[in-house]
């Protein structure tokens, strides 16, 4: 087998995955990769091999065991305290999911279309209001999917500066030290938001109390009503969850709700930009958003490397995976696997993207995801619609990314329209 080579590293094309991965593709579906700390681990990169090893209850998710592999130095504190959902193993993972699966599923989602549209819609107007140029990543791909979440949790959007910059730290600080600051400055901030609103559910004067047939006021301290809330009732009152678990469960809906889809939204603007064909086809036929939204899901693969420890040896495509080693799942590697994507290097709006791993496999597949999927055809679909001349208002290349150590995305996306 060829020597290690580092992971991850940074990519040098905003919608491509590193160059430096390329010879990993042609070793085999099993490779060796060195992680900052010298350690190595294994990085899997065929598709059908990592459907088989995310569906492997040998592998786990578990953060706070000592050999889960870090994939850089921000996270070395983060075996101190448990990450609810993807940081958890069944049973305690299954349980925690339960409570949270009718939220996301498609039926509710439906139902909050037109509230996402009318977010949209009210964010295009200000920009069109503005007049161009406009920053888009601060102006559009960042708020739609943070308002939406939090009318969705019931978390005060007035409170989003706060709330990004610390999910900016927790993803994407240097040391462990400030990621860990971060996080304990959001959990704070959630456990003062469920106690508030454990009090207001306790006081009997709360949101939803209809004794008399009419809402009750309002307590003076009572936040917007949510899931959280729903949670709160039902679920920390008949024991399911305790405070700090739901806690724990609103950090990780809170960071992951908004940051992903906030990439998505930015990069994908970009990458249709740069294929005006894919652009051109799209524009004219707009039943195609649906497909164009999972292929740029497949094509971009923001959430690369899915991180595991084995509990027992595995044997997978004639390599044995030994217990404690530590296995990143490449999504940008596997969905460039050419062979179940002809051309994948290609983008096409046409293709058929399904079966792509950019929301994960397996039990830890993304919660979200008919939430991201609303939100990604109804803001690109306006955007371009709203902007038919949308265009980039600086050379591509000055078009600054996020490092290869966090979701990937765009620091900034300045865009212009018009005559601007
Ligand atoms: C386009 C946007 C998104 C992408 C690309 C994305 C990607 C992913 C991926 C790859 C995973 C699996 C990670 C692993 O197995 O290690 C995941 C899990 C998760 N995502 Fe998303 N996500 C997106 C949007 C969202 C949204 C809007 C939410 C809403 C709250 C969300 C909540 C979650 C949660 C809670 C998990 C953990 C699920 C579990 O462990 O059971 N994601 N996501």
């Amino acid at each position: 087998m060829a020597q290690a080579i580092p992971f991850p590293q940074d990519r040098t094309c905003p919608y491509h995955p590193p160059t430096g991965y390329r010879p990993l593709s042609a070793e085999g579906p099993l490779n060796r990769v060195t992680l900052y700390d010298d350690t190595e681990a294994w990085l899997v990169t065929g598709h059908a091999e990592a459907q088989a090893l995310l569906t492997d209850p040998r592998l786990s998710a578990d953060r706070q065991n000592p050999a889960f592999p870090l994939i850089a130095r921000r996270f070395e504190l983060s075996r101190r305290e448990p990450l609810a959902l993807l940081g958890v193993d069944d049973p305690l993972h299954n349980k925690q999911r339960r409570t949270l699966i009718p939220t996301f599923g498609v039926k509710r989602v439906a139902a909050m279309r037109p509230r996402i549209q009318r977010v949209v819609d009210e964010l295009l107007d200000a920009l069109v209001a503005q007049g161009p140029p406009a920053e888009l990543v601060a102006s559009f791909a960042l708020p739609v999917p943070s308002i939406v979440i939090c009318e969705l949790l019931g978390v005060p959007y007035a409170d989003h500066d706060f709330f990004e910059e610390a999910s900016r730290r927790i993803l994407r600080s240097a040391t462990a030290e400030e990621t860990d600051a971060g996080r304990r400055e959001l959990m704070d901030y959630l456990g003062d938001l469920v106690d508030r609103k454990t009090k207001t559910a306790g006081g009997g004067a709360g949101h939803g109390d209809l004794a008399d047939g009419r809402a009750a006021a309002p307590a003076a301290d009572a936040t917007p009503e949510g899931v959280l809330d729903e949670l709160v009732r039902d679920r920390l009152s008949d024991g399911t969850l305790d405070r700090d678990e739901l806690v724990r469960l609103a950090l990780i809906l809170l960071v992951a709700g908004h940051e992903t889809t906030a990439n998505m939204i930015s990069l994908g603007t970009f990458t249709l930009l740069e294929h005006p064909d894919q652009l051109r086809a799209l524009r004219a036929d707009p039943e195609l958003t649906r497909d164009a939204v999972e292929e740029l899901l497949r094509f971009l693969s923001i959430a690369d490397g899915l991180v595991r420890v084995a509990t027992e040896d595995i044997e997978v495509a004639g390599q044995t995976i030994r217990a404690d080693d530590g296995v990143i799942l490449s999504a940008a590697a596997v969905n460039r696997d050419t062979t179940v994507y002809p051309d994948a290097d290609d983008l096409d709006v046409r293709r058929n993207a399904r079966h792509h791993l950019a929301f994960g496999f397996g039990i830890h597949q993304c919660l979200g995801q008919n939430l991201a999927r609303a939100e990604l055809e109804i803001a690109l679909h306006s955007l371009l619609t709203r902007l038919p001349d949308l265009r980039l208002a600086v050379p591509a290349q000055e078009i600054r990314m996020k490092p290869g150590d966090t979701i990937q995305g765009l620091i900034e996306l300045p865009v212009t329209w018009g005559r601007g």
